[in-house]
């Protein structure tokens, strides 16, 4: 047991997580037809075994029209619960906690991959089911003025909608993955649905504060039905949205989805317009920390803070500062997949090297035991070392 928090275990519910580091849901664009491949066991795998404490799998969609682009996963029928179950099961066996975030595009649907350029797809005969594959959103509002404008989903559809979230909950757990997230942020779906902007709706689902709500709190209960009691429920929220939405409203949110069962606020912001909140003002490390902080404090909920976390001890001041229980890497976990055994080396925990498997962890102990430490300060000592013990012991340590 370290006494660095960002190592400390932590229990939600039944589940123990074995750190606070969690490797954010991070679309791989990979799926075929909505199915996970090769490139999926891959990406998560490297993640676990490098010693992450919990591990989302990207946004995988509740239903095919919520695909955002042709390579998004799915888990919107029965036939996706034995190939998501390989994930699951691969992070598992390395002690990491699987989860999987289930996730919705709304108007920002049937887009491109993010490399091959910004924006909507162009009608492509290569697409079977193009015309199925139809936007839709709480309103009939275009994201911009580059995109198409979606079709406003009828009262029945949303309901319908929200049984589709339970569903796939529902299948997340039969595939073994031990926890959820929600996709409330980023200007998709359920963010569509909070958002003034977006949500012009004069139904029991639009208007007032309180029924522009009203889809995320029923899409919460819903999962929570299909999704076991001791199994934790996260949702990611865009805290601000530079839109009319900000953290007041989400602290408000957050409690209220506390008393639905939700355990974990992952703290993000922006995507409802094209210009995030944070463009227009510095761009820094920590720099949706604040976020993180604020809904712990007004919701008295966990929350887990993400965005420009790239140092080990830059994470364990956020956790020692009270702003936040868990921290996500992102984009720096894409950089280094061995970034919890790497911050635990220049962060002297104990036993650095615990949390992988033995399979590399076994050899890069008896190396460090044997004086080549990995810490940088002390490498020209490990070169005399090497030098003092001679050629065949060098060897015998390689
Ligand atoms: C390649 C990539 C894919 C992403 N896909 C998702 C996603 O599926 N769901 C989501 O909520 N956020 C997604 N994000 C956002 C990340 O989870 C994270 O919030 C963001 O990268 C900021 O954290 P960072 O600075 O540590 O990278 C994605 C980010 C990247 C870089």
């Amino acid at each position: 047991m370290s006494d660095i928090q960002l190592f400390s275990p932590v229990s939600i519910r039944d589940v123990t997580l074995r750190n606070r580091i969690v490797v954010p849901p991070m679309h791989q664009y990979s799926a075929v037809k909505g199915f996970p491949t090769d490139w999926h066991l891959m990406n998560a795998g490297k993640f676990a075994a490098g010693g992450a404490g919990l591990v989302i799998v990207e946004s995988t969609k509740v239903e095919r029209r919520g695909c955002g682009t042709v390579g998004d996963l799915g888990i919107w029928d029965d036939c996706f619960i034995e190939p998501l179950r390989r994930l699951a099961t691969f992070i598992r066996q390395q002690n990491a906690v699987a989860g999987i975030q289930l996730g919705h595009s709304g108007r920002k649907a049937r887009a491109n991959r993010p490399w091959e350029g910004d924006g909507p797809l162009q009608r492509t005969t290569e697409i079977d089911d193009w015309d199925a594959w139809t936007p839709v959103a709480p309103s009939a509002i275009a994201h911009s003025e580059k995109w198409p404008a979606p079709r406003a989903l009828e009262t029945q559809e949303v309901k319908d909608l929200v049984e589709a979230w339970g569903q796939a909950a529902r299948r997340a757990d039969a595939a073994g993955f031990d926890a959820l997230e929600l996709h409330g942020a980023h200007g998709y779906l359920v963010h569509e649905f909070l958002s003034e902007r977006s949500n012009q709706r004069t139904d029991s689902y639009g208007g007032s504060e309180a029924n522009r709500m009203r889809f995320l709190i029923e899409v919460a209960e819903a999962v929570r039905q299909h999704w076991p009691a001791g199994k934790p429920l996260f949702v990611r929220l865009s805290v601000e949205d530079n839109a009319g939405w900000g953290p007041e409203q989400s602290a408000k949110l957050a409690a209220i989805l506390k008393t639905r069962g939700v355990d974990v606020i992952d703290c993000s912001s922006g995507g409802i317009t094209d210009v995030a909140p944070i463009l227009g003002k510095e761009i820094k490390y920590n720099y949706q920390v604040p976020l993180a902080d604020y809904v712990r404090r007004h919701a008295d909920i966990m929350t887990m803070a993400v965005g420009l976390i790239i140092h080990g001890d830059q994470a364990e001041q956020i956790l020692q500062n009270g702003q936040a229980d868990l921290i996500a890497v992102g984009r720096e976990i894409l950089n280094n997949p061995n970034w919890p055994m790497d911050a635990a080396l220049k962060m002297g925990a104990d036993g650095p090297f615990r949390n992988v498997p033995p399979q590399f962890g076994y050899w890069l102990g008896t190396r460090d035991k044997r004086g080549f430490g990995t810490k940088p300060s002390t490498w020209q000592v490990g070169l005399d070392v090497g030098m003092d013990v001679g050629h065949e012991e060098t060897r015998k340590l390689l």
